[in-house]
Order: structure tokens, then sequence, then C-alpha cells
């Protein structure tokens, strides 16, 4: 696929004309990224923008004692390293990918230069920006408001989201819905094995899918 092809699938350049797009592949590249290596690390200056073309990241905070949080998880048409570009502070947070993954780099003034010359980019940008703090506010709110079952029923819920709401597509492993609702593995297992118990998922070796939506959603607190 060329680049203009996937530059038209990203929901960010959205809206923008094929002449658009055209002028924005020729100031991007693309970069690939194995498994595992850090793409952004927490606390350095930012010096580009990224979009994932193909694979998957998660943005991650580490604690002292290496601990980690994954804040989110992002897949292919999704993008990230606009914070530090546009409020001019060090990166908020490690992105690392999860499997071998191709992104395409927009570098710092190109970035700017685009939103000066396309405002419909900062349209897409603000809309983004806006589903990601809603995002963060449900993850306060569970944290607080919910226990870990409760908090893993709610991602679940939201993972499946994603696509149709019938089942969850994204590979996921119980090590990383642990670290994305502030948890253990094996809590994550039980947990996972209760609600196919109780008839509210179904797990097959390919996914996950939701069985019985009233009855995970009133485990996730939301009825
Ligand atoms: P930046 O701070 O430049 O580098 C780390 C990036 O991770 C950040 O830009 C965002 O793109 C992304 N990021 C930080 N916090 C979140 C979050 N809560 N959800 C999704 N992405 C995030």
């Amino acid at each position: 696929m060329t680049l203009d092809e996937t530059l038209l699938r990203v929901p960010l350049f959205a809206h923008l004309s094929e002449p658009e797009i055209h002028r924005i592949s020729q100031i991007t590249r693309k970069k690939t990224y194995p498994k595992n290596s850090v793409i952004v690390f927490e606390n350095d200056p930012g010096d580009a923008l990224y979009v994932v073309d193909s694979g998957q990241v998660k943005v991650v905070l580490t604690g002292e004692d290496g601990r980690e949080v994954i804040l989110s998880v992002l897949g292919q048409g999704d993008f990230f390293g606009e914070m530090a570009l546009i409020d001019d502070m060090p990166r908020s947070a490690n992105v690392i990918a999860m499997e071998n993954s191709r992104l395409i780099v927009l570098y710092r003034d190109d970035f700017h230069r685009c939103l000066e010359a396309q405002p419909r980019i900062a349209l897409g940008l603000l809309r983004a920006l806006s589903r990601r703090l809603r995002s963060a506010d449900d993850k306060i709110g569970g944290l607080v408001l919910l226990d870990v079952p409760g908090r893993i029923a709610r991602l679940l819920l939201q993972l499946a989201d994603e696509g149709d709401g019938s089942k969850i597509s994204r590979k996921i492993t119980h090590h990383t819905i642990a670290q994305m609702v502030g948890s253990s593995r094996e809590t994550v297992s039980r947990t996972i094995g209760n609600l196919t118990e109780r008839g509210l998922i179904s797990v097959t070796r390919k996914h996950i899918a939701i069985a019985d939506r009233a009855g995970l959603e009133a485990a996730a607190g939301i009825r």
C-alpha cells in the first residue's frame, strides 16, 4: 500500500482532500520497530508525532520498582506523541511496541506547518484528545469506584465496543489486562474464570466473546 493510501485511512486525517493527503505523505516516513522496543521515552524532549500503520503499541508509566501501568493500547490508525509537540513539555509516558510495528513519523516543524496549513487536522486532533480525556476520566472513576472484578468487566466491555460489541478481537494477554486495571495476572485469570462460569463471557482460543451484555454491565457497575 502506498503512503498516500495508508494516510487516507487514518482518522486524524479524515476530511482532508487527496492533494492535502499527498502533501502530508511527502513529509512523513515509515519506520519499523521490533516487539518490545521503546519508541518514546518518558521525560525525553519530543521531536515527532507517530501514527500506527500496523502493529500495536502501549502507553506506559513505569514506577521506580519497575511496575508498569498501561494507560492505553493503540493500534492501526491511532496516533501518539502529539502532547510534547503541543505543549513543549517532555514526553508524558513511555510508548513501547507490543508487537513488530510499522509507524508513520511526522517531525515537529512539519507537524506545526501542517496544523497551520490544514486547520481540519486540528479538529481531528481535538476530537481524538477529547475521546482520550473521556477514557482517562472513565479510568479514574473506575479506580476509585469499582473493585478489581468490576474494573475488569468494564475493560472487557470497552474493548468489545472497539468493534461491534459482541467480542474482543484484538490479542490481549491476562498480564496486559492486569497492567491496564492495576491488578495482578493471577487476579485477572481468576476473574475471567469467574465471569465465564457465570455465563457473562465465553473464552475461546481466538477471542473473548460477550455472552450476556446486561449481566456484564451489571458486574461493571453500569446498571
Ligand atoms: P507525548 O507526551 O508526547 O509522549 C507520550 C504519548 O503517549 C503522549 O504524547 C500521548 O500521545 C500518549 N498518551 C499519554 N497519555 C495517554 C492516555 N491516557 N491515553 C492515550 N495516549 C496517551
